[in-house]
């Protein structure tokens, strides 16, 4: 596995990867990341190896995608085992660029999906999703891969990003290209985030209430009950379970993130971010007959 850091590297890298231009070396796929990787991103990796000729990762911790008071320097960042995940995994090349290859000195554009956006994520961290198309838009560019992989486990990114695409007519990758990977769980059920190193062990042991109670509201919606009152049920299992604040509870449009307040023919999906022990998570399931 190469490791590059700056454009002009990555360039290099690539066209001994496939060729100059008509990728006659073959299909790339690519999966970004903020590194700190976990079975998840590795997840997202093998999928990527399944589909394409050459998996190319990206590690960067994107500054604009944090708040003034969240936590970018106390994201972690482990390059080195990083890389070692990945050389494992046949990962043909890490794109790991520095802050000042990723936006030099006078670099004044941001890419903002409205809307989709919006709610959500997007209304507690404000500019949060800004930050996220804006450097997924430039991997893209960088990069150039025929398809690229996002895990649903952040699926107001995902559906960003593929409204961004979308709108933009993007064909590098093209938005049918943009793959969403089913969430990876531990063995009690808590989605996998490179944010669950922060709990405290009661606060872990807590933690693993949220998707069974989100399962538990999931069956109650399909099985016929009130959309508010199932929303509202799952809201006290969670505060009872330990969290200590909920910012959202929704039943919302798969692709729009429209909130429902019933189920109709075109896939659905519940999302939550609650708060444990100052640390904030999110998860989302499918619901409805689409189970899109
Ligand atoms: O999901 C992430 O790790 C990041 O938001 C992404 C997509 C790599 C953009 O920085």
């Amino acid at each position: 596995m190469q490791t590059v850091n700056t454009l002009h590297m990555l360039r290099t890298a690539l066209a001994q990867l496939c060729g100059q231009s008509d990728r006659a070396g073959g299909r790339i796929a690519l999966v970004p990341t903020m590194g700190a990787l976990h079975e998840g991103h590795l997840t997202l990796v093998r999928r990527a190896a399944a589909e394409a000729d050459h998996v190319v990762v990206s590690i960067f911790v994107n500054p604009k995608q944090f708040g003034a008071n969240e936590d970018l320097d106390a994201y972690p960042r482990q390059l080195a085992a990083d890389a070692a995940m990945l050389e494992a995994e046949g990962v043909a090349l890490l794109w790991a660029p520095t802050a000042e290859a990723m936006y030099p000195a006078g670099f004044a554009t941001n890419v903002s999906v409205a809307g989709v956006s919006d709610g959500l994520c997007g209304a507690a961290r404000p500019g949060h999703f800004d930050g996220v198309a804006t450097v997924v838009l430039k991997l893209f560019n960088q990069v150039t891969p025929d398809m690229a992989f996002f895990g649903e486990k952040d699926f107001q990114q995902l559906a960003v990003i593929r409204a961004m695409a979308r709108d933009l007519d993007l064909t590098r990758p093209h938005v049918d290209a943009i793959i969403g990977v089913p969430t990876v769980r531990e063995a009690d059920g808590l989605a996998m985030s490179s944010r669950n190193r922060y709990l405290l062990p009661e606060h872990r042991t807590a933690a693993a209430s949220l998707p069974r109670a989100m399962r538990t509201a999931v069956a109650a919606i399909e099985s016929g009950a009130a959309i508010g009152e199932a929303l509202g049920q799952l809201e006290d299992e969670i505060l009872a379970a330990g969290f200590s604040s909920i910012d959202y509870v929704t039943l919302a449009d798969s692709r729009s993130l429209a909130p429902l307040i019933a189920l109709g023919s075109d896939p659905a999906r519940l999302l939550v971010a609650a708060r444990i022990g100052g640390t904030r998570l999110i998860d989302n399931m499918a619901v409805g007959p689409a189970r899109g």
